[in-house]
């Protein structure tokens, strides 16, 4: 019997869209469409078994071998530095990796810089590479608060559309990294289903190059 290939999705919108391009690609599971509970989702028939993961969890999941190969976005790959293979950005799920503050801040480089962020990781590097001194404050959502609350000066978040920026009277300072959903596969994995992972990886591309094209 065929191997069945391990495949963590992110739960939430991004997870729906990636799954649509598997659909595409080939790697069909009819019964994820299903509107229940439930968490595993498998079709033997084109050997793929889909599980829905919390978007920090995928990476996780991969790492470990408990998926063969999972998608996950380019910010949580830079947060947390997996020991994975990027094997395809899917280019979906685009936003960019900002600093914002308040509209008119003026960053004052005789003092320390606070920085509410939930990637401090990302925020700490960035600030390294510029040599300020910064203090991190990590915080899990609603980061836009931070500022407002005197919490912090700036934070470092995702900006998609910037809806949430504007209504909250904060403002890009700078763009410093693009990010967008990749396909992620297990070290070992890779190895052994090697056929198997490069057929998702090329139906994947194409559908990718369709949507560009
Ligand atoms: C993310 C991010 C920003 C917002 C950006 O938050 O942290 O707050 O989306 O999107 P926009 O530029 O289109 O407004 P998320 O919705 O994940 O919630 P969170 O605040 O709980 O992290």
């Amino acid at each position: 019997m065929k191997q069945m290939l391990n495949i963590a999705l992110p739960k939430g919108r991004l997870g729906d869209k990636v799954y649509d391009m598997f659909e595409q690609a080939g790697f069909e599971c009819p019964s994820i469409r299903e509107k229940n509970r439930k968490l595993v989702f498998e079709n033997p028939e084109t050997g793929v078994r889909f599980f829905w993961v919390k978007p920090v969890d995928v990476a996780i999941y991969v790492e470990r071998g408990a998926a063969d190969i999972g998608v996950v976005g380019k910010d949580i790959i830079l947060e947390t530095e997996p020991d994975v293979y990027e094997l395809l950005d899917l280019k979906t799920g685009t936003c960019n990796m900002a600093v914002a503050a308040p509209q008119g801040f003026r960053d004052n480089q005789s003092r320390t810089l606070r920085v509410a962020t939930k990637f401090s990781n990302i925020a700490r590097s960035h600030y390294a590479s510029m040599d300020r001194d910064i203090d991190i404050i990590h915080l899990n959502g609603s980061i836009e608060l931070a500022p407002i609350m005197g919490l912090s000066d700036v934070i470092v978040d995702i900006v998609e559309t910037g809806n949430t920026l504007r209504a909250n009277k904060l403002e890009v300072v700078e763009y410093f990294a693009p990010i967008s959903a990749r396909l992620i596969a297990n070290k070992s994995s890779f190895k052994f289903l090697y056929d198997e992972i490069v057929a998702v990886t090329s139906g994947l591309e194409k559908i990718v190059e369709g949507e560009e094209g």
